[in-house]
């Protein structure tokens, strides 16, 4: 599936409709060059989920939480453009302990947090080249393991 998102607004909206989605024990892994829309896109989602705390891009931080204002599971967003690889170097996060009762979601989290679990949702952002705009973005997204098996993706597209 291959959602073209017009504008930084657009891409919030996105985020709304994908908390739709998402429940306590979701993964969610975001790809994308700097500038891509990452966390715009968790942004909205931050704000669909209905939770405390503006959702940014934190430059010594790298995970925050954000409790549910809403009775639902904690947003806990993570950056781990600056981490190595693998999960031992998160480890102090203990993402494995928050996971089951909150919805994460990892910028740069590729070969980071797979060990975490086998379902896990990923989402890609990109510029194509040749788009006239410089706002276009192309997202696809990929639902691996059972939890994703049967779910309708297709709510994610305006
Ligand atoms: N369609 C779009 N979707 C998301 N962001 C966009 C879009 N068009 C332009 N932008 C701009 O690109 C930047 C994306 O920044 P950010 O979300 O922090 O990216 P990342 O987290 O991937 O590094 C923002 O300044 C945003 O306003
Ligand atoms: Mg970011």
């Amino acid at each position: 599936m291959d959602i073209v998102v017009g504008s930084p607004e657009a891409m919030g909206d996105m985020g709304r409709r994908l908390a739709g989605l998402l429940r306590a024990g979701d993964l969610v892994m975001l790809s994308g060059e700097l500038g891509a829309g990452k966390t715009t896109l968790t942004r909205g989602l931050g704000e669909g989920l209905g939770v405390r705390g503006a959702v940014t891009s934190p430059t010594f931080v790298i995970a925050r939480v954000h409790p549910s204002l809403a009775g639902g599971p904690p947003l806990v967003h993570v950056d781990a453009y600056r981490l190595g690889g693998g999960l031992d170097e998160m480890e102090d996060l203990d993402l494995d302990v928050s996971l089951p009762d909150s919805v994460i979601v990892v910028e740069w989290g590729e070969g980071k947090v797979e060990e975490l679990t086998d379902d896990r949702l990923h989402i890609r952002i990109h510029r194509a080249v040749g788009d006239t705009s410089d706002e276009v973005r192309h997202v696809t997204v990929t639902g691996l393991g059972q939890r994703w098996a049967t779910a309708d993706l297709g709510v994610l597209s305006a």
